[in-house]
Formats: C-alpha cells, structure tokens, sequence
C-alpha cells in the first residue's frame, strides 16, 4: 500500500492550553502528515518528510490548514429535520418538535436516509467523529452505525431510552430498554469503528426502576460509554425535584442509579451545585459544552473558566438540533461569545483543542483528535480565506491564531476544503 504525504500549514498541541496557554500549541507552516493504511505514521516539518519518504504520494493543500477532524462529543442525529425550530424553551421544545420527528424513526427506511443526510452534513463540516443519541427504536442505532459503517466513520451512538413523560409512541419500559440496549451493545460494540453508548435521555423521562436497569447494564459493560443530559435549563431542574424528591440535586439522580462514573458524558452541566462539582469532579467524568443549544433554547452560560480550572474533563459538542447548527466552528465561536458574557474570552487554540482532543478526551479515545503517530488519519483541510470576508481579515493577520479566529467566527463549511477518514477524501 502507497505512504500518503498532505502538506499543509498544521497545528500541532503537546498540552492543554488553558493550562499551558499559546505555548500548548506549535504552529507548522509547511508542515506534513505521513498515512499509511489509515493511519497517521509521522507528523513533522515537510522539507524533512518529504526527504525521508520520497516514494510517497505528495498531495499538495497549500497554505491550508491541516487539522485532526472535529470530534462532536454530543449530537441527536435524529433532530436533523427539525434543527433550528423557532420560539420554545427546552421542555416545549421537547414536546413541539422534537418528540414528534423522533417517532418517525420506527421506520427503518427513514432512520437510514436521515442517518445518511446526517453523516454527509458531518463530513461537510469537518466533523469525523460524533457521539450521538438515536431513538428508542433499535432500527434508529442500527441505521446510523450502518451508515457510519459505510464511510467508516468513527461514531459512538445508543438507543434513546424512556419510559414516562413522553408520548406512547416513543416509551419503552425499563426490562425493554435494559434487553434493547443490552443486544445493540452485543450487535454493535466494537464492530469496526462503532462503540455502543448507554444512552438514558435525562431523568424526568425514566423512572427510577428505568435507571436502576441502565445503571445494572453499565455495571456490566464499565467499559461502555453512558450519556445522558444535566442541569440544563432551570425549569427542567425544577421538574426532576418534583420528580425526585430524596434526591440531594440532579446529579444525585444519576448517582443513585449506578449512573455516575470516569465513562459517563453529561451534556450541557450548567447550573451545577457544589456538590454536582465535586463529584463530576471526583469521578472524572466527562461534560460536554453544547453553547449553540445554550443560546437558542436559552439554557444558560457554561462555567468553562471555573470548570476547567477545577480539573473537569471538558468536551465540545453540536447538541444538534437543540443546537442550531451542525459545525463546530459554529460551536467554537459560539462557546467564545459566551466566554465573553462571563468575562473569559477563550483563545483560538483553546476553541480549537476543546473541538478536537478536549472532546476526544471525553469519549476516552486517544486515536482520534489529534494529528501524532498512531492516530487514525481522520483530518481535514481547512481554507482560512474561505469567503471575501474572511480573508479580508486573515490578510492582515500576524500569526496562525489571528489568521485562524476569523474563520472560527465567521465559517462555515466553506471553509472545509476536504475531509479525510482513516485517510480517504470523503467530503462530496
Ligand atoms: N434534554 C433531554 N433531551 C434533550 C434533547 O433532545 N436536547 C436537549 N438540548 N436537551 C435535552
Ligand atoms: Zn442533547
């Protein structure tokens, strides 16, 4: 099998930069990524890698950006149809359009066209990786993972499971939901590229039995991913009170249902308490930002400064189609301006590690990310003059992260020149 060389300029990060600032980061600007089946096998400068690998085959990207692909630590592929839906808060938001379209997917027909759009606007965007909730029908996991299969994409999915406070189209029961989740994780975990998430929506739509099944499955596969949501809007924090009234706060809900470990992903965790924070904290679990959704459905303002500050594991996702796009440019630039309404601008090279090893990290996968040795050759080359009006700002820039803000601020995926995994050119 031929060696691949893709020259570019490239951002290479060997920390974290809130922790370490600017310096986390080095900027390449002729740099090279060397894939061999697949993989990323050397990263470097190009002079050097072109001299060590002269049979390879050269592709060109000029001054493009070379990035790992975007990692999307919290998506419903199901909400695609229904994304940017005007007027409601989270609960009627819930109800309106959302549960709805998602009892569309009994139709397998349906799941896979949709799971195809879906995949197709991902790769678009620069996205290679999502963790992504489905439907509680099976057929919904089992579409997406097919689809993903078909591109051999990485993704990480499971069966949305409820059994109260939803329509009766779309309740399970906890025995069901226990053997649903249990034989997909069985079908799916692990085949290629997929891993199989166990995915309870949030608290108000399962019952504590519900939980407790959930919690029994985890217990039985530590090595599976759990996602769920957390203190996302005050009016919903209210409801699971009502719901739970032993609970000490929301997170207790999890907590006491085996629902809380290092594998556990909880979308959104704005309005956590002290001791929400200890113990996300404690376990080393994983939160995810989701700041379009934030703003469109009007959630709140995520601590990212004291939340990173204090040791959590911190990822980035689309929340789509509670969040209003499906580029997580658009996240980046979202999770800036809402850095800056809590007084803590975020740096171009924080937006861009959060977007791709911060949400790596959380899904506990070291391969995908980052561009090093090793890693699947899942990357993307990004234009950083992709519009008039961007590149009328980017020509006056002094270095990399001026030059990179403005298409964090303003792109879309026009900016997206290619998109590679596991190291073939799958942007159409
Ligand atoms: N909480 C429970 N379900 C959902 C969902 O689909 N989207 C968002 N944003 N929050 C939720
Ligand atoms: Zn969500």
């Amino acid at each position: 099998m031929t060696a691949d060389l893709h020259l570019g300029q490239l951002v290479l990060f060997d920390g974290n930069p809130f922790f370490e600032g600017e310096s986390a980061a080095k900027h390449v600007s002729s740099g090279a990524i060397l894939v061999e089946n697949g993989t990323i096998t050397a990263v470097g400068e190009a002079a050097a890698l072109k001299a060590a690998h002269p049979n390879a085959a050269f592709h060109d990207h000029g001054n493009a950006l070379l990035q790992p692909g975007f990692v999307d630590a919290h998506a419903h592929y199901p909400q695609t149809g229904i994304i940017a839906s005007w007027g409601k808060r989270l609960i009627d938001w819930l109800n309106t359009y959302t549960f709805p379209e998602e009892s569309r997917f009994h139709d397998p027909v349906y799941a896979r066209a949709i799971a195809d759009r879906y995949l197709d606007l991902l790769l678009a965007h620069g996205t290679t990786t999502v963790c992504s909730f489905c439907t509680i029908h099976p057929a919904s996991v089992d579409a997406l993972f097919d689809a993903a299969s078909a591109r051999n994409m990485r993704v990480f999915a499971g069966k949305t499971c409820m059994d109260r406070n939803a329509p009766d189209t779309l309740r399970d029961t906890a025995q069901s939901a226990y053997d649903d989740s249990k034989a997909l994780l069985a079908k799916w975990h692990g085949q290629g590229r997929a891993s199989y998430v166990i995915t309870p929506r949030f608290s108000p739509t399962s019952t504590p039995a519900q939980l407790t099944a959930l919690g029994q499955l985890w217990a039985e596969h530590p090595d599976c991913l759990m996602q769920t949501h957390l203190s996302e809007q005050t009016e919903e924090i209210a409801w699971v009170k009502s719901l739970y009234p032993q609970a000490r706060d929301y997170l207790d809900t999890y907590e006491t249902h085996g629902l809380l470990g290092q594998n556990g992903l909880y979308g959104h965790a704005i309005h956590l308490e002290a001791r929400e924070r200890d113990r996300l904290r404690e376990h080393g679990a994983g939160l995810v930002h989701c700041p379009t959704s934030n703003t469109f459905i009007g959630s709140g303002l995520f601590d990212m400064e004291g939340l990173m500050a204090e040791g959590q594991t911190i990822g980035l996702a689309t929340d789509t189609g509670g969040g209003s796009s499906f580029s997580m440019l658009r996240s980046m630039a979202a999770a800036y301006e809402i850095g800056q309404l809590r007084g803590r601008p975020l740096h171009p090279s924080e937006l861009l590690w959060l977007a791709t090893e911060g949400s790596a990290n959380t899904l506990r996968d070291q391969t995908i990310g980052r561009l090093a040795p090793g890693s699947a050759a899942d990357f993307i080359a990004l234009d950083l003059a992709s519009t008039p009006a961007i590149a009328q700002r980017s020509a006056r820039a002094d270095d990399i992260w001026e030059a990179l803000f403005p298409t964090i601020m303003m792109g879309d995926d026009r900016v997206i020149r290619q998109t590679w995994v596991a190291g073939k050119p799958l942007k159409q």
